[in-house]
């Protein structure tokens, strides 16, 4: 058996793992603050003024998470009776609890990977969308849409497609919401702005607690009237936080660091060009995720464990997430601990 490698375990099962460091946890010490619930938190509506300038909308709203983000969205845009379309293994469908269903009141459809992993077609869209069907019918009422992709392995969609989907959504009578939990990866990758991303989207979710590292924090963003009802749900969920602004703090920071994913991106590549050499198959990773593709997930990910490199399960292989934690030296050893392919 390979022993396990010195030093401590590599861990690559997300991007979540990251620990602020001394800027960012200097930053919420002293941040302003006031009473959100009340009468406003000072940095909590910078951080939100900020990414509203940033996607190009018109408000914006700080949420705890990327999944509370995703719930309020669908909350706002759906009823009872309605459905809501999703490219297949969407966060929002697999890994959300199911919240989406039982407290938006949305029935999901998952549409198929026909335009490459993680990516649907506008024609798909077009077709997916029941047109005059009888009172029991279901309301197809919104697209969710992800950027990057993370069960296809952080894949990301272009300005022209984004635009093209959102067209044909907006068409055939559909919202859009976009999940970009990874939207700066996407951006990075991409090399265009943010906003040319979320363009024509009717509400925006954006992780701040991934590859940027922050401890906690999304923003939702949107219209004015969207962000005034997204407020009202937030508070339904419980999610109003009173001093927040020692939590936005960080996300300040965190944009600060918006440009840093283009290393992790090159570890990624890095990490994929390495399991390549060893004769693994594995796709080149356009961000920061690398799916390898193995028999036994599980098996795979306790092997690994075991020769200190922390990877998670997917159905069909091993993801493995690069980021602000990772060096170049982690991936080298990590690629080390590999065993060979059966
Ligand atoms: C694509 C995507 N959306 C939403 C989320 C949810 O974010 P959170 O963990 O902050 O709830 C994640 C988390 O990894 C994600 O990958």
């Amino acid at each position: 058996m390979t022993p396990p490698l010195p030093g401590p375990p590599v861990d690559l099962r997300s991007d979540t793992v990251t620990r602020p460091d001394a800027r960012m946890r200097e930053a919420m010490a002293r941040a302003e603050v006031g009473d959100d619930v009340l009468d406003g938190d000072p940095t909590m509506r910078a951080l939100e003024e900020r990414i509203a300038g940033l996607l190009s909308t018109e408000d914006a709203l700080w949420v705890p998470s990327g999944s509370m983000g995703n719930l309020i969205a669908l909350c706002v845009h759906l009823d009872r009776g309605d459905r809501f379309l999703a490219p297949d293994h969407a966060h929002i469908l697999e890994h959300e609890v199911g919240t989406a269903a039982w407290l938006a009141g949305g029935m999901p459809r998952a549409l198929p990977w026909t335009a490459g992993p993680g990516a649907v077609s506008p024609s798909d869209v077009t077709r997916a969308v029941a047109r005059g069907g009888p009172y029991f019918a279901l309301r197809d009422r919104l697209l969710c849409l992800e950027n990057t992709h993370n069960a296809a392995g952080g894949t990301v969609t272009a300005p022209r497609e984004h635009r093209a989907l959102v067209d044909a959504a907006h068409a055939a009578g559909l919202l859009v919401h976009l999940d970009g939990a990874r939207l700066w990866n996407a951006a990075v990758a991409l090399g265009v702005p943010v906003a040319e991303l979320a363009a024509g989207a009717d509400s925006v979710q954006v992780c701040l607690s991934k590859g940027l590292g922050a401890p906690v924090g999304s923003v939702l963003a949107g219209g004015r009237a969207f962000v005034g009802e997204a407020r009202r749900v937030r508070k339904m969920l419980g999610g109003g936080i009173r001093q927040g602004g020692v939590l936005a703090a960080a996300g300040l920071v965190a944009l600060e660091r918006v440009d840093r994913l283009a290393a992790d991106h090159e570890h990624a590549r890095l990490l994929a060009a390495g399991l390549a050499d060893r004769g693994w198959r594995t796709a080149v990773p356009r961000t920061n995720i690398v799916v390898l593709p193995v028999d036994d997930p599980s098996h795979t990910v306790s092997v690994l464990a075991e020769r200190g490199v922390r990877t998670v399960p997917t159905g069909t292989g091993v993801r493995m997430v690069t980021h602000h934690d990772v060096s170049r030296a982690d991936v080298l050893r990590a690629v080390a601990a590999f065993p060979a392919p059966d």
